[in-house]
């Protein structure tokens, strides 16, 4: 394993049974609380970011903020949230996807994306890959290209990057 890789995973707190029985969360606050950890692991995706020529960043709601705030300043290109529903005051183009039970939508300023913007989306976890696809969804409707995705985590028994595919067209999807 890879120095970042051990450094990362070992600030990353397994909670058993939340936020219900039966699941397994992935809690990431004593990684944000070590200043090495955070610096390296916004290093890396502020890296990714410039190596796959992205201009913006867009991170997911909430956990892709605290990852992606810092990581586009690092990469020198700004920075976009995309947020749950009803969280934005302007124009918004909007995205609904299937949960397991039930439907979610996630929504972005429709100035923020425009033509010619080559976006990297940086999460904390890919799980179902229903966030994400629906924010490449959004991000393909505003006219800009998709750069890639990044997550902290893949849970790869989920199958998210299967998922994930179709709306990559062809674009990376990186887990740290
Ligand atoms: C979690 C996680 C991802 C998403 C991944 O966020 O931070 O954004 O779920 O799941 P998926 O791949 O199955 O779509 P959550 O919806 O819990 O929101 P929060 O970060 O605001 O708590």
């Amino acid at each position: 394993m890879t120095d970042i890789k051990e450094l990362l995973l070992s600030r990353i707190r397994d909670v058993a049974d939340y936020p219900e029985p039966g699941v397994m969360f992935k809690d990431i606050t004593p990684l944000l609380a070590d200043p090495a950890a955070f610096t390296a692991l916004t290093d890396a995706l502020a890296e990714l970011t410039v190596r796959h020529g992205a201009t913006k960043i867009v991170g997911l709601e909430a956990r892709g903020f605290i990852l992606g705030a810092p990581a586009a300043v690092r990469a020198g290109v700004g920075f976009i949230p995309v947020r749950k529903a009803g969280k934005l005051p302007g124009a918004t183009l909007s995205q609904a996807y299937d949960l397991e039970y039930g439907s979610a939508e996630i929504e972005v300023h429709a100035e923020d994306l425009v033509v010619g913007d080559r976006v990297m989306v940086i999460d904390d976890v890919l799980a179902t890959g229903g966030t994400a696809e629906a924010s490449l969804q959004l991000i393909r409707r505003a006219g800009a290209d998709v750069a890639g995705v990044v997550v902290l985590m893949e849970l790869a028994f989920l199958a998210g990057r299967q998922r994930l595919e179709p709306a990559l067209g062809g674009a990376p999807l990186e887990a740290l």
